[in-house]
């Protein structure tokens, strides 16, 4: 598993982390076994948010209920959640009240004195940033945070952010995967007229603006056709997608998934996979792909095969 640091903290983590979002009804058994994997794959990351779950912190407590870990475990293990969102609207939050009472919250749901990374979920178009930076002070002075950083944010939004508050931003978490790949996708066809790719869907560059910024680009649902539409993996609506995938697989003596990883990690900078699966043998899987370095040719073969113009 290649590694790297988040920039101006002393936090190492993996290229592959474990999100957590579905883990709600699993037992303790499935979380152990799920973590247990994901530790022996070198996947020591794990992936939280407040809104994960039945119930507000619902899948922190879960993991925290059946992993019931010591300290020195806890130590082992960098534990990253996000706050911002507020479910029954919904809408989104990021007053100075609602980051403090949501990491409060995820400190008790997670049985620890400390959140490794928080991100902000999503952007909130009311964001006050110097109420951002009250409480990112606040929570950082008093050990509780350690690092922070966004998801789903333009480079704007980011730029807004990183004027006001003190700590680095280390991590943009977006949507990204093979065939949901609109931030990398527009880059490669930048203004062309009526060329649907060209529109800027993301606020424009937002892969350049992680690697000028030393922030690292975390891909969520990277196995995901679409927005929680199922897995592209083996599925009829990408046959080309999928036998370009096989043969990749067969070619590095992998899995399929690890070729979907190792497309993600290949885009440079500090790029993170957060994967989502429950099933522990795919885990492993995945894991794998941190391994594969596909080359130009192959990368630009995956894109065009999902669908996307190399002009
Ligand atoms: N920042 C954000 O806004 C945001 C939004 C969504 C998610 N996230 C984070 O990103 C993580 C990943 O998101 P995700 O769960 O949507 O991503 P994903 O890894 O692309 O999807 C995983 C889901 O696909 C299922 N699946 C079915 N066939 C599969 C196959 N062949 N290989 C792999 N998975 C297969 C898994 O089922 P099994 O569990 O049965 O294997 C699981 O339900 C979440 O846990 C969360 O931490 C962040």
């Amino acid at each position: 598993m290649k590694r790297l640091t988040l920039a101006g903290t002393d936090i190492e983590a993996p290229e592959v982390v474990l999100g957590l979002m579905r883990i709600a009804d699993k037992s303790d058994d499935e979380v152990r076994e799920l973590l247990r994997t994901a530790r022996d794959a070198g996947i020591d990351f794990v992936d939280h948010a407040d809104v994960y779950g039945n119930e507000l912190h619902g899948c922190e407590r879960r993991f925290a209920e059946a992993m019931q870990l010591t300290p020195s475990e806890r130590d082992a293990l960098t534990i990253q959640t996000k706050c911002g969102i507020v479910k029954d609207g919904p809408y989104f939050d990021f007053s100075y009240e609602h980051i403090v009472e949501s990491v409060h919250g995820s400190l008790e749901a997670l049985g620890t004195d400390r959140i490794d990374v928080l991100l902000l979920h999503r952007p909130d178009a009311l964001v006050e940033p110097e109420e951002v930076a009250r409480a990112f002070d606040e929570l950082h002075e008093a050990g509780k945070v350690r690092a922070f950083g966004v998801s789903n944010h333009t480079p704007r939004q980011v730029d807004l952010l990183r004027a006001h508050v003190r700590q680095p931003i280390v991590a943009n978490q977006v949507q990204l995967s093979i065939t949901h790949a609109p931030l990398v996708a527009q880059g490669v066809a930048a203004n062309m007229q009526g060329q649907e790719q060209s529109i800027t869907l993301d606020g424009g560059g937002i892969v350049d603006h992680c690697r000028l910024h030393d922030i690292a680009l975390q891909a969520w649902s990277p196995f995901q056709a679409g927005f929680f539409t199922g897995v592209f993996l083996g599925s009829d609506e990408y046959p080309e997608l999928n036998a370009a995938i096989d043969r990749l697989a067969a070619q590095y003596d992998v899995e399929p998934i690890a070729i979907a990883v190792a497309w993600i990690t290949r885009i440079p900078g500090r790029t993170q996979v957060v994967l989502g699966t429950t099933t522990p043998a795919r885990v492993a899987a995945a894991a794998a792909g941190s391994e594969v370095t596909l080359t130009r040719a192959e990368w630009y073969e995956l894109f065009r095969a999902a669908g996307y113009t190399v002009p």
